[in-house]
């Protein structure tokens, strides 16, 4: 029997280099028209101190960039490995809109509330956007720009407060072994 040796290609090992990169792991909140909505996201950094700016970057048919476009704010909730991060983390694993999920059939169902059964309350400073009672620390956001890069759409958010909710680690890529990236 002859072996075949798979080839990597130069895309496949510039991937796995980049899947090495570490990331928070973090529910971005939204709100508009009524509706919250909370998405897990990586791709967050800050980006200045003065003033505090944040960024992150959306897929650009995401449900949560279009609240961000409606109505300027967003919430930054980064999760504990502590406590029940964790298995928080896996209840935001899904688009809010079944459709996007590849692979999937039929009709696509209704937008799934990825918040239901989830202790939040709402911020002050960014509107309506879920704080999560649960997530190690929390940031509100105002949204100042938003730019398009490649296949995603960077939002810079001013951090308009912030605070520690709880002790712990902050979770993490490398302790959740989840890849969005590469
Ligand atoms: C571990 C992980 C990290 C993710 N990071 C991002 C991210 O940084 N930006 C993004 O737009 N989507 C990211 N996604 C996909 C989103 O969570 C989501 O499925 C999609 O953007 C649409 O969400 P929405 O319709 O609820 O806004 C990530 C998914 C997983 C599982």
């Amino acid at each position: 029997m002859v072996g075949h040796r798979i080839q990597r290609t130069e895309d496949d090992i510039i991937k796995e280099a980049m899947h090495e990169m570490p990331y928070g792991i973090y529910v971005i909140g939204t709100a508009a028209d009524g509706r919250a909505n909370g998405m897990i996201a990586d791709w967050v950094m800050q980006v200045s101190f003065s003033p505090r700016m944040v960024v992150v970057a959306f897929e650009r048919d995401s449900s949560s960039l279009g609240r961000i476009r409606a109505h300027g704010y967003f919430t930054v909730n980064l999760l504990n490995q502590e406590g029940n991060g964790m298995a928080l983390a896996a209840k935001f694993v899904q688009p809010s809109n079944p459709a996007k999920v590849q692979g999937r059939a039929g009709t696509p169902a209704a937008p799934v509330d990825k918040l239901a059964g989830i202790d939040t309350h709402p911020s002050e400073r960014a509107p309506g956007c879920p704080i999560l009672d649960d997530a190690l620390a929390f940031l509100e956001c105002q949204s100042e720009r938003i730019e398009e890069v490649g296949d995603h759409v960077l939002v810079f958010g001013r951090v308009l407060y912030g605070e520690v909710q709880h002790s712990g680690e902050p979770l993490t890529s490398t302790y959740t072994g989840w890849s969005y990236s590469g």
